[in-house]
């Protein structure tokens, strides 16, 4: 190898060393591709600054060699032979999804660390391989999943690891070995939902040695996890999780619940089409804050059906949804809320006081003492 076009044009430099030249003919013969990547890891980025072009050769062998195995069939549960992963091969949304401003900054880093692996790989650094997805159910881990393989151009294999956890512990090792095998062979991101259900506490009583097999196998798997490969799990669970199994992902993203702000544009988006809702958006919105996504979905899709069937202005019936979500609120919240909305939206006393079930009185009262502390109003 010359430096000809390099930077540098020292030959001892630039040629393989004795070492690597032993690794790279042990690969040849063993034919272990996943240590042949690393090896030509290695030499891009040895080679990144004393001689470019032959770094970027290493790269594109990077890039279209990490997934190369055999294509293997999809794996099945090995007594019932039903299918064990979900495969979604252009994930399609039913809706976008809503994040706040950390979980939509960890999401789009992510995309892009996949999109732009090229830029990573010519500095020495790898795309995220691994990460965990934590949050209460029906805020939106599974659809951010969706997202990440739409937006990557990658079919999305989706394992419900409390699922396999239901066939005997012995089987479950095999099942989920041959889920990870396969998820690697191919060029798709895997989802394993429900992570907590077979990382739990290691110290759990039951099957202890059988659970700690699966356990070990499993964190292996996700430190071994190939570059260019994507693996997420999510759990609702976070506390049931072993510390060392939040440690071996690359990255953990939060999904909260939606504060009021997300679940407006969620009530937005779920109400599309419908005209004429105005400000019942807003009463909708702080009663919905701290639910979930899928809560609002259902109470919106409900809603929808519920005027459809009994004629009623869509209008209408949000508002009976409201008045009896502010009804579960304590009465200091729903004071508080009441006197933001007489100030924030154009809504008549009477009708707030009509939505939150706070009596004009008190309304009057706290809506006076924030006029004389400048508040508007
Ligand atoms: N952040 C979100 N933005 C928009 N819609 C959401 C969001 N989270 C959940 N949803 C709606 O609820 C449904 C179920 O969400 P899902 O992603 O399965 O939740 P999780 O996996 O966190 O339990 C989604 O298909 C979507 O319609
Ligand atoms: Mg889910």
């Amino acid at each position: 190898m010359t430096g000809a076009h390099g930077p540098t044009d020292d030959p001892a430099q630039l040629s393989l060393s004795q070492h690597e030249i032993v690794q790279l003919a042990s690969v040849a013969v063993s034919g272990d591709g996943d240590r042949g990547t690393g090896i030509v890891r290695r030499l891009a980025r040895k080679y990144r600054t004393l001689d470019p072009l032959i770094a970027e050769q290493f790269i594109a062998l990077l890039r279209t060699s990490p997934m190369r195995k055999a294509e293997t069939a999809a794996p099945v549960d090995v007594e019932s032979r039903l299918p064990l992963v979900r495969e979604e091969s252009t994930p399609a949304l039913d809706n976008e999804p809503i994040w706040d401003d950390l979980t939509s900054e960890a999401m789009r880093q992510l995309a892009n660390e996949h999109r732009r692996a090229d830029e990573l790989l010519a500095a020495g650094l790898t795309a995220t391989r691994t990460a965990l997805f934590i949050g209460p159910p029906g805020v939106g881990k599974t659809l951010s999943a969706r997202w990440i393989a739409r937006e990557l151009g990658k079919p999305l294999a989706l394992l419900d690891l409390s699922s396999v956890m239901s066939s005997y512990l012995g089987k479950t090792g095999t099942n989920l070995r041959h889920v990870l095998d396969y998820a690697k062979s191919r060029d798709c991101i895997l989802f394993l939902d429900e992570l907590d259900a077979i990382a739990k506490r290691r110290d759990d009583v039951g099957e202890i040695g059988e659970l700690k097999r699966l356990v070990t196998v499993l964190l292996q798997e996700i430190d071994a996890w190939p570059s260019g490969g994507l693996l997420i799990a999510a759990t609702n669970h976070s506390n049931l999780l072993d510390p060392a199994v939040w440690r071996r992902f690359e990255m953990v993203v939060d999904f909260p619940r939606p504060q009021e702000r997300q679940a407006r544009a969620a009530l937005v988006g779920f109400l599309s089409g419908e005209e004429g809702l105005g400000p019942v958006i807003d009463v909708l919105a702080m009663a919905y804050a701290g639910t979930s996504y899928s809560d609002i979905e259902r109470s919106t899709a409900r809603a929808r059906r519920a005027s459809t069937l009994q004629r009623t202005p869509l209008e209408e019936t949000l508002a009976s949804d409201a008045r009896m979500r502010f009804a579960e609120l304590s009465p200091q919240t729903r004071r508080d809320l009441a006197v933001r909305l007489l100030a924030s939206t154009p809504m008549s006393q009477r009708r707030v006081a009509d939505l939150t079930g706070v009596s004009r009185d008190t309304l009057r009262k706290h809506a006076t003492v924030s006029r004389k502390d400048g508040t508007p109003s």
